[in-house]
């Protein structure tokens, strides 16, 4: 039975599952090349259905990652905000019309739009939770026959985050918070303060800017607008910082107050911005870790599984991991709202239809992948020179080449699945020089000096890097590097120390493994930077999108499969 699941509101994505199993999975912007796109998933539909060979006929069922009748709520709160200021009610009113008219009420014509595209189809069409659609992307994907579920997010359609407990194929909601007590939208309004772009998904950038700074905002943030009682819930206090006036960029005067003027887009960051970050990300993580003791005292079991677009920040899932009484930990690849047309399927399979669980992602390589002759035929239409290189000899010439300075990138099978370069779409280069992170942030992907990059590593050497067993092969936990190994590997340990691994198998990317252990027997290290094969754009996916950012940007060679490039090798005119 093929099931599909569709996100649409931003970072549209679809998902194909058979019989409970991923087939296919991308969001739509690798297709329109526009980065958190928004809208109806069409090309991403499209190449779900291609993957499986099928016609939207055979599909017996969508889900949907949305309820749009839920409305309610979030219009108490917009009139409850008129009587803190018009200009917080405006900023909700605005928000909530234009989204009734455009995207909520567009969602009930899904099915006709699915069926004018793609031809007849008797499918099921079922709108699904927001939520509950992120904890089954989480829990039924996940090893875990049981297990506490933690989502937490902006918000979904009045929901922000929810307390879920998982045993076998059911999903049990056990706690909810709503709006306007959101830690998603508590980041987000801090990311406008430092002059950055939420709708742009730049909290990372306050994330990589908080390790530059200090608590000095601390107690600002956890007494006056983030705080927490003993009830286990948390609130947001709106009046002093405000996610809706945030987007214009606009902040009540309680906080300019304190923490004085936001910064402009474009002014210049100062230690005054790293601290506010440092403060921000400091009152999250604490909070987050308050929220994670409380959903183990209320379920008592001993794994966590966690999904919401607060979930890839992956300092505070370090903190977690290792302060929290929790013993296993999954956080699948595409934990953001585009992971929700993966748990959308998943929750029609086994919530609505009761089927067994029968599967663990191990892997992101769910988007689509290209033949040797496919890549060949689009370096010839570029003009490009390249030779083939069966891998043992390419791999081995590869780890000599970035041993001796070069960055490569690297195209190899599958595309990734969520926002992370995980050996399919990736820029690689040598970790152990310290300039390398300032020459790929600032020459080749043209974007911030403190933005941090991080390793590929096998798996297998754990324990020598960071000095305990370390298992996450989706990047998405910050750890600590044991002190003796820091220096080897300026290029990917942060500024305290830390790094952000992803940790390579055998079995989940064998081509890779073999790369990265060519480099280890040249150099002794068994891990290679790794970084998203964009610049300014959503992560490559074809062949003729690897082939214009080679012809745009500034690094030494590109990979395509088995096809070397070399910079040097391009055809004039
Ligand atoms: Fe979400």
């Amino acid at each position: 039975m093929y099931i599909l699941g569709l996100t649409t509101l931003g970072d549209s994505a679809a998902t194909l599952i058979k019989d409970g199993v991923p087939v296919a999975a991308a969001e739509e912007e690798r297709f329109s090349r526009r980065k958190h796109h928004a809208g109806f998933p069409f090309r991403a539909i499209e190449f779900c259905l291609d993957s499986a060979g099928i016609k939207l006929k055979d599909v017996e069922h969508v889900g949907h990652y949305w309820k749009p009748w839920i409305l309610r709520h979030k219009a108490m709160q917009a009139v409850r905000s008129a009587f803190v200021s018009p200009a917080m009610f405006k900023a909700r009113a605005d928000r909530g019309v234009a989204q009734v008219g455009e995207s909520y009420l567009g969602m009930f014509k899904h099915p006709k739009r699915l069926r004018d595209h793609f031809g007849p189809s008797d499918f099921k069409f079922h709108y699904l939770e927001h939520h509950q659609c992120h904890a089954a992307s989480a829990f039924f994907i996940s090893p875990f026959d049981s297990a506490a579920i933690l989502t937490w997010d902006g918000t979904g359609e009045d929901t922000t985050t929810l307390f879920c407990r998982g045993k076998q194929n059911r999903i049990e909601v056990l706690k909810r918070i709503k709006l306007p007590h959101s830690l998603g939208q508590f980041y987000s309004a801090v990311t406008n303060y430092i002059g950055f772009d939420m709708f742009a998904g730049d909290e990372w950038k306050v994330m990589g800017l908080a390790a530059y700074g200090k608590p000095k905002y601390y107690d600002f943030f956890r007494e006056r607008v983030l705080t927490t009682n003993g009830s286990g819930d948390f609130h947001l206090n709106y009046e002093v910082l405000d996610h809706h006036l945030a987007k214009h960029y606009q902040f009540p005067e309680a906080i300019l107050k304190e923490l004085g003027p936001a910064r402009n887009r474009g002014e210049e960051l100062s230690e005054h911005h790293w601290d506010i970050a440092c403060s921000a990300q400091r009152a999250l993580e604490d909070t987050a870790i308050y929220l994670v003791k409380q959903i183990k005292k209320m379920t008592g079991e001993e794994n966590l599984c966690m999904a919401g677009g607060v979930a890839f920040n992956s300092v505070m899932n370090g903190r977690i991991f290792h302060e929290t009484p929790f013993e296993n930990f999954y956080v699948q690849p595409a934990a953001g709202d585009a992971g929700c047309s993966l748990g959308a399927a998943l929750m029609v399979w086994h919530q609505k239809l009761g089927n067994p669980r029968n599967y663990v992602m191990k892997h992101a390589y769910w988007g689509p992948g290209f033949t040797n002759d496919e890549c060949r035929a689009a370096l010839d239409v570029a003009g490009l020179e390249y030779e083939t290189l069966a891998d043992e000899e390419l791999l081995p010439k590869l780890a000599k080449m970035i041993a001796d300075g070069a960055i490569v990138g690297w195209f190899n099978g599958r595309m990734e699945w969520g926002p992370r370069a995980l050996g399919a779409r990736s820029f690689l280069a040598d970790p152990r020089r310290a300039d390398m992170r300032e020459i790929l942030n600032q020459k080749v992907k043209l974007r911030e000096w403190f933005r941090p990059l991080a390793p590929s590593m096998l798996e297998e050497h754990g324990q020598e890097v960071f000095g305990v067993e370390h298992h996450d092969p989706f990047m998405i936990t910050v750890i600590a590097v044991a002190d003796e190994y820091r220096s080897k590997i300026p290029a990917v340990v942060h500024v305290d120390g830390t790094a952000r691994p992803q940790m390579v198998s055998k079995e989940a990317n064998p081509r890779y493994w073999r790369l990265i252990n060519e480099f280890k027997k040249l150099t002794g290290i068994p891990l290679l930077l790794n970084t998203s094969f964009n610049v300014q754009e959503p992560i490559v996916c074809s062949p003729q999108d690897a082939i214009a950012t080679f012809n745009n940007a500034s690094f030494d060679a590109l990979v395509l499969e088995n096809n070397l490039v070399l910079r040097t090798h391009v055809i004039p005119g």
